[in-house]
């Protein structure tokens, strides 16, 4: 499997920590942990998706990231000692693997040179959290749509005759929570680029006729 927990280990060391890892199905709408609890454990994503969420006092959610296979999480709480940043919700059924804190920091200490791969991780998630900061400031709703699509076709797509497809298993709100705007929003800025013709909608997935449209869009 490739995660950057297991990144430039040999077969047999990463298989011995999948081996000491605990494997759990898991399905649609199930919570793996709450904002604010205090975290043992991290987890790594075998299949299926997974949303990381935070919710205003009033009620309201952003989700801060959608993490599909070979991506971990649930690790904040270890490197900077505190409780659980967001929570973890299942979107799309399938397999995680949980790895303890304690047992992780055994594995580090083993295997230094993973250290380098999950600093690589954070700094690739850092990255991305400022970019989303600077979009919220900067672009208008249908710019940040366009590359939420963007950004959930290089983790989920596959392409087809068409195009590319999304299979993102978001409802619509969940899509709103990602972009941060009403749904409202989120519906006209779809709806359309469905127009213009560089989208199709198909319920839980999207096709994407255009990329570079949506590209320039997203700019
Ligand atoms: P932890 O704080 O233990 O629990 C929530 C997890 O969500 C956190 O660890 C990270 O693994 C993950 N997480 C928090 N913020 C982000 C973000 N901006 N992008 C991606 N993942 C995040």
């Amino acid at each position: 499997m490739s995660a950057p927990l297991f990144a430039s280990m040999d077969p047999e060391a990463s298989s011995a920590l999948i081996a000491s890892m605990t494997p759990v199905e898991v399905s649609r709408g199930e919570v793996l942990f709450h904002e604010g609890e205090p975290g043992d454990r991290l987890y790594v994503i075998r299949s299926g998706k997974i949303k990381l969420g935070r919710r205003s006092n009033d009620g309201r959610e952003n989700l801060l990231a959608i993490l599909g296979p070979g991506e971990m999480f649930g690790e904040l709480s270890l490197f900077d000692p505190g409780p659980r940043t967001a929570t973890a919700t299942v979107v799309a059924d399938g397999a995680i693997l949980e790895l303890g804190h304690l047992e992780l920091i055994a594995w580090l200490e083993a295997n230094p040179k993973v250290s380098k791969h999950l600093l690589g991780a954070l700094a690739r998630r850092l990255r991305r959290t400022n970019e989303a900061l600077a979009d919220l400031v900067f672009s208008d709703v249908p710019g940040r749509v366009a590359k939420a699509l963007l950004d959930l076709s290089t983790r989920f797509g596959e392409t087809v005759d068409e195009g590319i497809r999304v299979a993102h298993d978001l409802t619509q709100e969940e899509l709103a929570q990602l972009v941060g705007a009403s749904r409202e929003t989120v519906n006209k800025a779809l709806a359309d680029f469905a127009a213009r013709g560089w989208v199709r909608r198909e319920g839980r997935a999207i096709v994407l006729f255009d990329v570079d449209r949506l590209e320039r869009r997203a700019r």
